[in-house]
C-alpha cells in the first residue's frame, strides 16, 4: 500500500487572485496591519496567492500511489466565510479538480477549516457559514466523515471544525447555531457509532484537519476505549513542521483573553494540547511550509496491509 498524503494547498483560483492583501484591509487599525505584514513576510508566507505551483508539483513526483488523502484547505478563503463565498468555492473546486484528474476515485477528500470559513487574523470578519457546509457535498462531493478499511488499519476522516464547534461558537451566525449544533450530535452520534463497531484487532489512522478538534474527541468515551488502537493522526493546518514542534512545546499554556476571537481560539487550543500526544500526532505540512524556513511538502507510507508493524511515515521537503 503506497499512501500519499497532501494538506493545506490554498490554491488560488482566477476570481479569488485579484484580492491580493484582503487580509490587510480586514483589519482596522493600523497597528494590526504592521504586526500581521511582519508576522506573514518575516514568517509565515508572503504572498499566499503565489504558491499554486507547488500542488502541481507534488502531484508530478508522485504519479502512482494506491490512495491519496488530501487534508483540507483547497482555497485561500479570502473573504474567511468559507466556500460559501463563490471565489472561494472555485478555487477549492479547481483544486479538487486538479488532485482528481491526476488521481481519480483514489482521491480521498477531508474537510479543512478554511472549507467552513473562520474569523479574520485581528479583523474578526467572516467564520463558518451554514452555506458552506451544504456546498461541500453539492459543489466540491466531499463527505461530512468517511471510513475505509485498508488490510488491518481502518482510516477514519472527520471535519475538525465540527466537531470543535464550541470552540468558534462566537464566530457562528446567531441564526445558524442551531443548524451547527444539530449537524455535530448527528456527525459525532456516526462516528460514535462507527468506532463501537470496530473489530478490537484493527488500528486506526484519523485524518483531522485542525487538532483542536482532538481534546474534544477526546471527551468521547468511545473514542477513549479505542486509544490503544490508534496507530496515527494526520493532521494539517499548521503548515510547518516548526509550527507543530512549537505547539507541542507550548501544549498547556494559559489561555489569552481580551486579544480578539482568534488569539482565544489559537491559545485555547494549546492550552488543551497535551491531549495531542495520545492520538500519536504527525503533521503533513502545507506545500509551502513557513515562508522562513521553506519547510513544506507532503508525507507518504508504503507498507503491507496484513503487517503488524508500525506505518513508516516519511516527510518529503519540495525546495523552493
Ligand atoms: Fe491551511
Amino acid at each position: 500500500m503506497k499512501l500519499l498524503v497532501v494538506s493545506d494547498p490554498h490554491w488560488a483560483g482566477p476570481a479569488e487572485l485579484p484580492r491580493r492583501g484582503y487580509e490587510a484591509r480586514a483589519m482596522p487599525h493600523r497597528i494590526q496591519r504592521i504586526l500581521a505584514a511582519a508576522w506573514r513576510k518575516g514568517f509565515w508566507l508572503a504572498d499566499p496567492m503565489a504558491h499554486n505551483d507547488k500542488l502541481d508539483r507534488i502531484l508530478a513526483l508522485n504519479p502512482d500511489p494506491d490512495l491519496v488523502v488530501a487534508n483540507g484547505d483547497y482555497s485561500v478563503d479570502s473573504a474567511f466565510v468559507g466556500i460559501s463565498d463563490d471565489a472561494a468555492c472555485d478555487s477549492a473546486h479547481r483544486c479538487l479538480n486538479a488532485l482528481r484528474a491526476a488521481y481519480g476515485d483514489r482521491l480521498l477528500p477531508v474537510i479543512g477549516d478554511h472549507e467552513l470559513g473562520k474569523h479574520s487574523l485581528f479583523g474578526g470578519v467572516g467564520g463558518p457559514r451554514w452555506e458552506s457546509w451544504l456546498r461541500l457535498e453539492s459543489r466540491l462531493s466531499i463527505p461530512a466523515w468517511w471510513q475505509r478499511d485498508i488490510g488491518r488499519h481502518r482510516l477514519i476522516a472527520v471535519p475538525s471544525t465540527l466537531v470543535a464547534l464550541p470552540a468558534f461558537e462566537s464566530e457562528l451566525l446567531p441564526e445558524e447555531a442551531p443548524f451547527w449544533r444539530a449537524e455535530r450530535q448527528r456527525v459525532l452520534s456516526e462516528i460514535r457509532a462507527a468506532l463501537t463497531a470496530l473489530e478490537a484487532d484493527r488500528r486506526i489512522i484519523l485524518f483531522c484537519h485542525d487538532p483542536s478538534a482532538l481534546p474534544f474527541l477526546a471527551e468521547l468515551p468511545e473514542v477513549r476505549d479505542r486509544l490503544p488502537q490508534w496507530e496515527s493522526t494526520i493532521i494539517g493546518h499548521l503548515h510547518s513542521p516548526a509550527i507543530a514542534r512549537l505547539a507541542t512545546l507550548l501544549a498547556g499554556m494559559p489561555i489569552l483573553r481580551g486579544l480578539g476571537s482568534s488569539v482565544k481560539r489559537y491559545s485555547t487550543a494549546l492550552h488543551r494540547a497535551r491531549a495531542w500526544k495520545e492520538f500519536r500526532v504527525r503533521l503533513c505540512p502545507s506545500p509551502t511550509g513557513a515562508q522562513a524556513l521553506k519547510d513544506g511538502g507532503w508525507i507518504t507510507a508504503e507498507w503491507d496491509p496484513e503487517s503488524p508493524a508500525p506505518i513508516p511515515w516519511q516527510h518529503h521537503r519540495l525546495p523552493w
